[in-house]
């Protein structure tokens, strides 16, 4: 999807998100803040959407967010100053192809139901594994194209609708494997009916 076309689907998706692909992505979501939970230091959400996430970070984390639609993060916005959340320091429009961050700056890099929405996927994962530290983690979860079967013919069918639906339905997992210096410790199903998948790779150190 281009820019352009992302800003207008989320403009689009941002009243009526939380209620609908938000409340079915609400466990991967959920597993993957418990897991960054266990972890410690700074932490970068990228494609924060509405901010559903964010209530959840524990107080020790000091949590980023950044997207490139205004819409989706009034949202986010709304939601860190309603609920005082103090551990999220940052919320900014940003594009995940050009981060605005040093080099190895976080501790965990984490995109939910982003990766298959993005322009340049590549160029992101780049981007993800610049602003790790070494021996970080980034974390991606989101939908991966299946290779046979009833779903994937589906996802087939759905793949030219990206622009209106606002993600690629058939995105290949080998599309997020292989940035500079990530090795995949961990990767499994998530509900509902393990449709998702969540990756840990790491930084080398
Ligand atoms: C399906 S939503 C996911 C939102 C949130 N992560 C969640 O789990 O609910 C995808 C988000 O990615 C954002 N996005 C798409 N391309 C982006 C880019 N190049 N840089 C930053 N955010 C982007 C969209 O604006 C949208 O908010």
């Amino acid at each position: 999807m281009e820019l352009a076309a992302v800003k207008t689907s989320y403009r689009y998706w941002a009243p009526v998100y939380d209620f609908t692909f938000g409340r079915i992505s609400q466990a991967g979501r959920r597993r993957t803040v418990d897991y960054i939970n266990r972890r410690a230091g700074r932490v970068l959400e990228i494609g924060v959407g509405t901010g559903l996430s964010l209530d959840r970070y524990a107080p020790h984390l000091e949590v980023t967010g950044i997207d490139v639609s205004t819409d989706m993060l009034d949202k986010a916005r709304a939601k860190v100053a309603e609920k005082h959340l103090t551990n999220v320091v940052r919320i900014s429009e940003m594009d995940a192809r050009a981060l605005t961050f040093p080099d190895g700056h976080f501790d965990t890099v984490v995109a939910m139901h982003v990766i298959s929405v993005v322009p340049d996927p590549d160029k992101v994962m780049e981007e993800m594994a610049r602003v790790c530290r070494p021996g970080g983690e980034v974390l991606i979860v989101g939908h991966f194209a299946r290779e046979r079967g009833f779903l994937a013919a589906l996802e087939r069918l759905f793949a030219p609708l990206a622009d209106v639906i606002g993600w690629h339905s058939d995105f290949a997992l080998s599309r997020v494997l292989g940035a500079p210096g990530l090795s995949v410790t961990a990767s499994r199903p998530v509900p509902p009916f393990g449709l998702f998948t969540f990756l840990v790779q790491r930084k080398d150190a």
